[in-house]
């Protein structure tokens, strides 16, 4: 059951938790080694094409109304592409956006490829106008749960729908009895008049961002599961919206947490588990018997919001203990703490930049910028990403070694929690002042208010790798920047 104290600190009024609620819930049982990560294989060659055009639809979850969706396939508003180990991806992305002007790129979340097919306007790729192409081509080197999505003027883009899931297979020692994609995302919809409402608003953007005021799982109110009946399955939950913090639990199941943003964990039991924008959880969850039903909740809401009902089909599988079979370990290569050099970053409301004054000549160029609003309300170290445009590119927020490792001490110094993400590596999550956490890999950091989040990774991906909060709002206004690994 829920505690107050698990909603405080969700909340984030500043309450202490001493392993209660969430916090106590995060904590791994007893870290059993994992079997050893796949041995990537010879590969096939996958072809891909994503064409980003209006596609006007009505998504259950609409409302009956049909919406001018933006997506980035004919046949289905979400692609779900999976892929096996050692496969190669090619993809093909076509920008047929009807607005001039509106350029687009793929971002391929968490993935750790080549800085080239990072997908990053002005910083990796010149950006994709529309008319325009451009061929990604790389071979993904973890397993697990990922999602794609575009990289600039992303509240509406990613409000109108243009995002994609990317699984990576090969992390299991045996199949689960199903495996399941569950997208969790809001819209902004006005249900009188069945249109798209403002993707962004300046009192969002400088709070803890514009919520959406229609909730989905997998386009509809609730997803619908069929699970074979006492079977362990594998549940695969992305948070793809641009603004809301979920908190995962299953009422009416045992459920257990296996992977954390793609990469395996230990299992262990789901009692709560914070989703923020971009994050990923993969749950096994014990399907009810033939017939019967349980919830996947976010217990955020008040009261709990059902997500996604699992209902139990077929002959039920013989009673027995709940113990979910582990993934496979990843290969994220292990940092060497004693070596490390740190590095501190602190998160803050208002921006470090000059505001360019009006009437220099830049408005028309404004006009024409989609990457950035013209508002700094947030920074990381005092300095927010210069204003209006990803093509005035800052210097880098810090210069890294290759191949050497690094300890970031990462400290929320405002009232808000930022879902912190970094491009082309993945984080050892080591410590939180706040929380007790497993032991565990990220590419996106939840920092609590007043929260400092230790984490370490070897700088083993030459590029310039973005660096930023995941509140897309945040982002685009100031709480964005790159680091640089030569
Ligand atoms: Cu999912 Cu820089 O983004
Ligand atoms: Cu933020």
């Amino acid at each position: 059951m829920r505690t107050v104290t698990r909603r405080r600190f969700l909340a984030g009024a500043g309450a202490v938790v001493l392993g209660a609620g969430l916090a106590g819930s995060r904590r791994v049982a007893a870290a059993s080694p994992l079997p050893p990560p796949p041995e990537p294989g010879m590969g096939r060659t996958v072809p891909l094409r994503l064409v980003a055009a209006e596609r006007p639809q009505a998504l259950p979850c609409f409302g009956g109304h049909v919406l001018p969706m933006w997506t980035l396939s004919d046949t289905t508003w979400l692609p779900v592409v999976r892929v096996q180990i050692g496969d190669r991806l090619e993809a093909l992305f076509e920008n047929r956006l009807p607005r001039e002007g509106e350029h687009s790129s793929i971002h391929w979340h968490g993935i750790r490829l080549p800085v080239d097919q990072d997908g990053v306007p002005y910083l990796t790729q010149p950006p994709v106008e529309p008319g325009g192409s451009f061929r990604y081509a790389f071979t993904p080197p973890d397993t697990g749960t990922f999602f794609f999505h575009t990289h600039c003027n992303t509240p509406e883009q990613l409000g109108r729908g243009l995002m994609g899931v990317l699984i990576v297979e090969g992390d299991t020692t045996e199949p689960y009895d199903a495996d399941e994609v569950v997208m969790l995302r809001d819209w902004r919809i006005d249900l009188d008049k069945g249109a798209f409402t403002s993707f962004t608003t300046t009192r969002g953007a400088s709070r803890a961002g514009t919520f959406g005021n229609v909730r989905s799982a997998n386009g509809a109110p609730e997803a619908d599961l069929r699970l074979p009946a006492g079977g362990d399955c594998r549940l695969r939950l992305i948070n793809a919206d641009p603004t809301r913090i979920m908190e995962i639990a299953v009422d009416g199941a045992e459920a257990a947490v296996i992977a954390i943003d793609g990469i395996a964990v230990p299992p262990f039991p789901l009692d709560g588990w914070a989703l923020a924008p971009a994050m990923r959880v993969d749950l096994v969850v014990r399907a009810p018997g033939a017939g019967g039903s349980a919830h996947l909740v976010d217990r955020r809401a008040e009261p709990p919001l059902p997500l996604a009902r699992l209902v139990g089909s077929g002959s039920s599988r013989p009673p027995r203990a709940f113990d979910p079979r582990p993934l496979r370990a990843g290969r994220i290569p292990e940092p060497d703490l004693a070596a490390a050099a740190t590095l501190d970053f602190a998160f803050t409301a208002g921006g470090g930049a000059a505001p360019i004054p009006p009437g220099d000549g830049s408005d028309s160029l404004f006009l024409g910028s989609i990457c950035v609003s013209s508002d700094d309300f947030w920074s990381i170290n005092g300095a927010a990403w210069p204003g209006k445009d990803h093509s005035r590119i800052p210097p880098p927020l810090a210069v890294l070694e290759r191949g050497r490792s690094y300890r970031l001490r990462m400290k929320n110094a405002s009232r808000i929690a930022h879902p912190i993400h970094i491009h082309g590596h993945s984080f050892k999550v080591l410590a939180s002042d706040r929380q007790s956490l497993p032991l565990h890999h990220a590419d996106t950091v939840l920092l609590l208010p007043d929260e400092t989040v230790e984490a370490a990774f070897v700088a083993d991906n030459p590029g310039d790798w973005m660096f930023h909060c995941h509140v897309i709002e945040h982002q685009e206004t100031g709480m964005m920047a790159y680091l640089r690994v030569l």
